[in-house]
């Protein structure tokens, strides 16, 4: 398709032309068969009209070769579209193994992205192109749904659990962003810009120094894990919700910080010696649980065994560890998750 085409949005990433190439076949298989059933709708009712009031029809019994033929095409036809649009929701669904991996908070009403490196951004997403890149997504609040058009991928973005997303933009620009699921009074403003760079200014875009603002989410601390920098905040304030950054280095390594403050580090301690399991190297694994059941690390896990850890106690282990509900915010946990992934991985 011609890049002024208008029926769509530009294509920017790997897979918007296989998308927009089945889209296209849809439109058409509809338009041939709307217009070839409209056509002989009208030349049978011409042809078969009623001549005279004492016309009685032929009877018909029947057809093999037509019901034959009436079958066979529309599976066939039906059989395409499943095939073809399931390889393409396989590919979508499926983030590569060497995708980069940029987490997101959606809240009402904005997105806040973390890059690994420690950089944030609110409601700009810098991407470079000829690179997977993987959103690993939750909301603090209500459900959202992040839309980028111009890469042909959506996804639901829920409190409560991780969803994923992957993409890898093929041209240097700047694309909408939506959230594409109401949320409230806001949620049409809820939109923002990813912008796809040559992976050297993107490289050089994120060693820039610069102190970008930080989200401070509406979860207080509860006074003894308070330590840290962040001061209660008014209901205002969380409007706007911006506040100076204390970037230090990347995502894993605030999560190690918050690790040792938060205390987690005095039981999961590596060598299999804590009250807790060792995290080492356990993102990606399969563990036993009590209940005999097994389960693999991962974000989802991880986060629920922050929040809730009575939930899935790994096997041998006693139920100590507190439940962190309410405790600690999204932001924290996707730090604390991205340590924890990081452990063993040099
Ligand atoms: Cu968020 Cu609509």
């Amino acid at each position: 398709m011609p890049s002024d085409f208008a029926l769509s949005p530009e294509q920017a990433s790997t897979v918007a032309g296989r998308v927009d190439t089945l889209y296209y076949f849809l439109v058409a298989i509809s338009i041939f068969f709307t217009v070839l059933i409209v056509t002989v709708l009208i030349y049978f009712a011409v042809k078969y009209r009623r001549r005279s009031n004492y016309e009685r029809p032929r009877p018909i019994a029947g057809s093999l070769a037509l019901e034959t033929v009436w079958a066979v095409i529309p599976f066939g036809i039906v059989m395409t579209l499943f095939v073809w649009g399931a390889s393409i929701y396989f590919t979508i669904s499926r983030p590569p193994e060497n995708a980069m991996e940029i987490y997101v908070i959606g809240k009402q009403w904005m997105w806040k992205f973390q890059h690994p490196e420690g950089k944030r951004e609110i409601n700009n997403l810098h991407i470079p192109v000829g690179r997977p890149v993987k959103l690993t997504m939750i909301s603090q609040d209500v459900i959202h749904d992040l839309f980028v058009p111009a890469f042909r991928v959506k996804m639901d973005v829920l409190p409560g659990r991780y969803t994923t997303m992957w993409f890898e933009a093929t041209r240097p620009g700047k694309y909408h962003l939506f959230c594409a699921e109401y949320c409230g009074t806001q949620h049409s403003g809820m939109i923002g810009q990813v912008i796809a760079m040559e992976p050297l200014q993107y490289q050089a875009w994120l060693s820039k120094d610069e102190t970008l603002p930080v989200l401070v989410t509406s979860v207080e601390r509860t006074p003894d894990t308070s330590a840290d920098q962040k001061s209660p905040i008014s209901p205002e304030e969380a409007g706007t919700g911006l506040e100076s950054a204390s970037t230090g280095g990347s995502l894993a390594s605030e999560g190690e910080a918050l690790f040792q403050e938060l205390g987690c580090n005095v039981c999961h301690r590596p060598g299999s010696q804590g009250r807790g399991p060792d995290l080492t190297g356990i993102y990606g694994k399969s563990v036993q649980l009590q209940s005999g059941e097994t389960v693999i690390v991962d974000e989802n896990y991880l986060r629920e065994s922050v929040l809730n850890p009575q939930a899935k106690i790994v096997a041998g282990f006693r139920p100590l560890m507190p439940p962190y509900e309410g405790r600690i915010n999204e932001e924290e946990l996707v730090r604390l998750i991205e340590y924890i992934k990081s452990l063993g991985k040099e």
